[in-house]
């Protein structure tokens, strides 16, 4: 929103905090390369929070990490009844309603290959004969059982009082499955957040780590954008918008500023933008080696996120943000 002197001005309304969420109890963990950012039980989970919503944050954004031994090639940590984060969401719903839940929905954080999704025979065999993968796009989804896994994982968390759900698998058509099966169970009010716009990128390294997510063998290439291609891009964004999304998203955001501006010109849907793990490593080291000054650069990018035309900005640097901007 653009205020009177047409400048742009970033407000604790327009964050989104990501939060990693473990089992256990007592558990405030900081994850390795995303300094400040924690692994979360969720009872300090709740504690943080209050924290979180004190300095203004209305909106967070939750994913589950599970240990390795709880991970299968179909990822059904995801979806079993009374998974994580639908009991993270029950928790936080109960002591914090009017906090705004979105629960991520890919499951690369659960299945031991740790692809987005159930593979193709193909795939899987390959993997079971450690064949390297040589072709990237040899990784393949079987579409209708990830598609199947990614709808339970979605209809666990509307179950739990999910406001929002947001697949990231970039299966085709993971909006339209979602929406069906949150209507058939009575959960028309639940919103879908598709990642639309997800590139296969660098900046993830972090996240990878943080969810002991990085695929065991070949890359996402098969499933998420190239980022040479401008045009795939918007075309996703608007199946997803047709497919029933409330929001849609481009991410990473830092070197997508085009596509963020592009979206937000062509759609009128609220867009989204996800300042990923790289990105905000990347700013925390410049830091902490005298690159610069945190707050300062951290102004910086997300003014530009948002004079690009995002709406939401979804960024490890929200409670700093909120926090800053109320010592303003
Ligand atoms: C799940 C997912 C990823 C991120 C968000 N959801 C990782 C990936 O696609 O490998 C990355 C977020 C970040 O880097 O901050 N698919």
């Amino acid at each position: 929103m653009k205020t009177a002197s047409n400048k742009v001005k970033i407000s604790s309304g327009d964050l989104v905090y990501p939060y990693f969420l473990v089992e256990g109890q007592n558990v405030k963990k900081e994850i390795p390369n995303l300094s400040n950012v924690y692994h979360f039980s969720i009872n300090l989970l709740l504690k943080d929070i209050a924290g979180a919503i004190v300095l203004g944050i209305n909106k967070v954004l939750l994913f589950g990490v599970i240990e390795k031994r709880l991970k299968n090639p179909d990822g059904s940590a995801a979806y079993m009844p009374d998974n994580l984060i639908a009991r993270a969401v029950r928790a936080i719903k109960n002591k914090y309603p009017d906090l705004i839940v979105i629960t991520d929905i890919c499951l690369c954080g659960y299945t031991d290959h740790g692809h987005c999704g159930t593979l193709k025979a193909q795939s899987a065999k390959r993997q079971a004969k450690n064949i390297k993968l040589k072709m990237q796009n040899d990784v393949i989804l079987d579409h209708r059982k990830t598609l199947d896994a990614l709808s339970k994982m979605a209809l666990s968390h509307a179950e739990a009082g999910a406001d929002y759900v947001a697949p990231s698998a970039m299966a085709k058509k993971q909006v339209y499955a979602i929406r069906k099966i949150l209507d058939e169970n009575g959960y028309k009010s639940t919103r879908i957040m598709g990642y639309s716009a997800k590139f296969a990128s660098n900046f993830y390294g972090p996240f990878r780590e943080a969810v002991d997510s990085a695929p065991a063998f070949g890359d996402r290439s098969g499933y998420q954008l190239a980022y040479s291609d401008t045009k795939k891009a918007i075309q996703e964004i608007k199946d997803d918008i047709k497919e029933g999304a409330d929001i849609v998203m481009v991410k990473p955001a830092l070197a997508y500023l085009d596509i963020i501006k592009k979206a937000s010109e062509r759609f009128k849907t609220p867009l989204a933008a996800y300042n990923v793990s790289g990105e905000y490593a990347m700013i925390k080291y410049g830091a902490k080696i005298g690159l610069w000054g945190e707050k300062k650069v951290v102004f910086e990018v997300t003014t530009a996120f948002k004079r690009a035309g995002a709406d939401i900005i979804i960024t490890y640097y929200a409670k700093d943000i909120a926090k800053w901007i109320r010592e303003k």
